[in-house]
């Protein structure tokens, strides 16, 4: 875990929600102390001892509004569905501001979720930067680990693309990759995270066919002490 105070607490936004209470019971298993948000805080809390129960109370986990999430956490992670993206980060903007924000939503239009369709700013992630501005790091990162994968203490077989705005950002956010158990990469600046975010839809049409529910990608072809690690 990140031994500093603040970048060893986070908040997930949204963290109700399948995907966020997933990644908040990892790294509630993994020590960091973790804010669940929401936009109604009763909700929250439920959550939040939902996933203290699943680790037999040796975690801290609070529930809350998104608001005092952001606020309380010096990392914080956005795991809502594309139409709430632009109205939750505008609530946010203000305590995000100087913190690093890692954005795992994927800018699905249904009921075309097949397809590819991304927003005007190129993706979610970049949207989120403008919306944000320059003074919060934004990364992307776990839009390709389906939910079913994460709230259960198996081993994830799956891989995590890591873009973002700098590279120290990356580094921060691969941390948390490994934190929740899983082997991410370094993919690059956050115009890349088209191609990542993009990647949702073709996993989801994998699985439609397949009958399967965890299609997922693995990098090959390079040693393995190079993941979960960023080099200039
Ligand atoms: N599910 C997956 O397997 C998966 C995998 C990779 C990436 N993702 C991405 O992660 C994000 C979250 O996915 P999810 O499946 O966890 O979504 P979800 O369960 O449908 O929703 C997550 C949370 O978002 C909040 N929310 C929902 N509608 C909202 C609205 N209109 N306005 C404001 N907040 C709203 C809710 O929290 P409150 O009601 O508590 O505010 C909800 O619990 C999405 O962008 C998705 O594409 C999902």
């Amino acid at each position: 875990m990140n031994t500093s105070p603040i970048l060893s607490t986070i908040a997930v936004l949204g963290g109700t929600g399948k995907e966020g209470k997933g990644l908040a019971f990892r790294w509630a298993k993994a020590g960091y102390r973790i804010f669940i948000g929401s936009r109604n805080p009763e909700k929250a809390k439920a959550t939040a001892l939902e996933i203290l129960g699943l680790l037999d109370g040796k975690a801290f986990i609070e529930g809350t509004t998104n608001i005092k999430a952001a606020q309380a956490a010096g990392i914080v992670v956005l795991t809502v569905p594309y139409p709430a993206h632009r109205e939750t980060l505008e609530c946010v903007r203000e305590p995000l501001q100087g913190k690093l924000l890692v954005d795992v939503t994927v800018p699905l239009v249904p009921p075309k979720v097949t397809r590819v369709q991304m927003p005007p700013s190129g993706s979610a992630a970049q949207e989120a930067y403008a919306i944000l501005g320059k003074n919060v790091q934004v990364t992307s990162a776990f839009q390709n680990i389906s939910f079913e994968q994460l709230l259960h203490a198996e081993p994830v077989e799956c891989d995590v693309l890591v873009t973002g705005t700098s590279q120290e950002a990356r580094m921060e956010t691969l941390k948390l990759v490994l934190a929740a158990g899983l082997t991410g990469w370094d993919a690059g600046p956050i115009e890349n995270s088209v191609v990542v975010e993009g990647l949702t839809s073709v996993l989801i049409n994998i699985n439609r066919q397949s009958g399967s529910k965890n299609a997922g990608i693995k990098i090959t072809g390079i040693p393995k002490r190079i993941a979960n690690t960023t080099v200039e």
